[in-house]
């Protein structure tokens, strides 16, 4: 039987036994068609940073501490110069329409009725114009690097027209595994799931491949952003450029120097390269390498408030949530998706309750504890 015969149609409330944000991740395969399940839940290869990313976690643990008075606790933080209420972003996820007819209309409701920051995709199904019209006014847009320079720069320029306050250009993606649940699930993207952005782009000549050349290199070299590209587009940019998929704190360090307002450090949920660290196991070391005062956000395996805290105590400014995103979308829509929030935000100030913090900077001075070397 077609999988999406056996997949319900989003709910248009939310779920009684919904108890924590993870509960949406539990049910989504009940909303979504199981190939497109393992194309959005899987990692690349076989998986091994996926689950690292999660495990990291495990190793760490809040400290509850008594006689702290809390009552004047809040989640707001400042942000390139702007107040946020809380440190959680929605992360660039491309082609939401494999999960709900709404797509990113949805998911801009939510972000826009919980005063969440969301990230748009250069990939996303609805255009970034569409998208602007609903969320927030927080709102950034991430940006692949196309073939030709100025279609990168007309992305650029279209995402600062439709109100967007920053640039989020994602560097670790220039060759991805092949995710091999992915393909043993049969998934390919639909034909018509596109890349509402692009679509107006001319077709460019595939670069020729130099004969004899080995095809991984050149394909490497022919996607990988140089730093005069880079450089280019901060001039260019009336926007800040920040850099998504960050994992060494030598780069980190060259990235901040070279003028990148923010880092975001990543591995793409484990989805591009496999066998690479967990995001959060790379975190202490760029953040003592770019200083205290730099925007430094970190995503991969977030699921619940308390890995909130944790990515905070490490060295985080903010976080970024990919799948729980979809997920939620899945199962509820744009009330799916505000309510996973919602569940989040209350995670995080409960962990905050309960170690004495009434602040971001209290997480950012909190030691957790340590069961394991990472
Ligand atoms: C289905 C899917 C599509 C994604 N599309 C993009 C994208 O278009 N651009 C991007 O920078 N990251 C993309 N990501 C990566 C996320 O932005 C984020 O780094 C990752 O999902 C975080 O890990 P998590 O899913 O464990 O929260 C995608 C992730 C998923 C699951």
């Amino acid at each position: 039987m077609d999988s999406k015969e056996t997949t319900l149609t989003p709910l248009d409330h939310i779920p009684a036994d919904i108890v924590c944000a993870s509960d949406y991740e539990q049910l989504a395969p009940s909303f979504i068609a199981a190939d497109r399940f393992a194309y959005i839940a899987g990692g690349s290869g076989h998986d091994v940073t996926l689950h690292k990313n999660r495990e990291v976690f495990a190793d760490f643990s809040l400290v509850p501490r008594l006689f702290h008075d809390v009552s004047s606790g809040n989640t707001q933080l400042n942000l390139l110069g702007k107040t946020l209420t809380h440190p959680v972003l929605l992360a660039p996820v491309a082609y939401q329409a494999l999960v709900h007819s709404e797509a990113e209309i949805a998911t801009a409701y939510a972000a826009e009725s919980t005063d969440t920051c969301m990230v748009v995709s250069t990939l996303s199904s609805a255009t970034l114009e569409r998208v602007a019209k609903r969320a927030g006014q927080e709102r950034w847009f991430q940006l692949y690097f196309q073939a030709r320079d100025e279609d990168t720069f007309a992305l650029v320029h279209r995402a600062a027209q439709a109100g967007y306050r920053a640039i989020v250009v994602t560097l670790d993606a220039a060759v991805q595994t092949p995710s091999i649940r992915a393909m043993r699930a049969g998934f390919r993207l639909p034909n018509d799931i596109l890349p509402a952005n692009l679509i107006h782009q001319q077709a460019s000549e595939p670069p020729a491949m130099p004969a004899g050349q080995n095809h991984i290199f050149q394909c490497y070299a022919q996607h990988t952003l140089t730093r005069q590209q880079l450089k280019k587009l901060i001039e260019v940019s009336p926007l800040p450029v920040l850099v998504k998929g960050v994992l060494d704190a030598g780069d980190a360090g060259e990235l901040k120097a070279l003028g990148v307002a923010g880092i975001v450090v990543s591995n793409h949920g484990g989805r591009t390269i496999d066998c690479v660290p967990a995001s959060l196991a790379m975190l202490p070391a760029i953040r003592q390498e770019v200083g205290n005062d730099y925007p430094l956000l970190l995503d991969s395996g977030i699921r619940s408030g308390a890995d909130i805290f944790k990515a905070i105590a490490l060295g985080a400014d903010a976080v970024l949530i990919g799948r729980l995103q979809v997920y939620a979308l899945a199962v509820a829509g744009a009330l799916g998706v505000a309510h996973m929030l919602k569940l989040l935000r209350q995670e995080l100030e409960l962990c905050m309750a309960t170690t004495g913090c009434v602040s971001i900077e209290d997480i950012k001075a909190t030691k957790l504890h340590r069961q394991l070397e990472v």
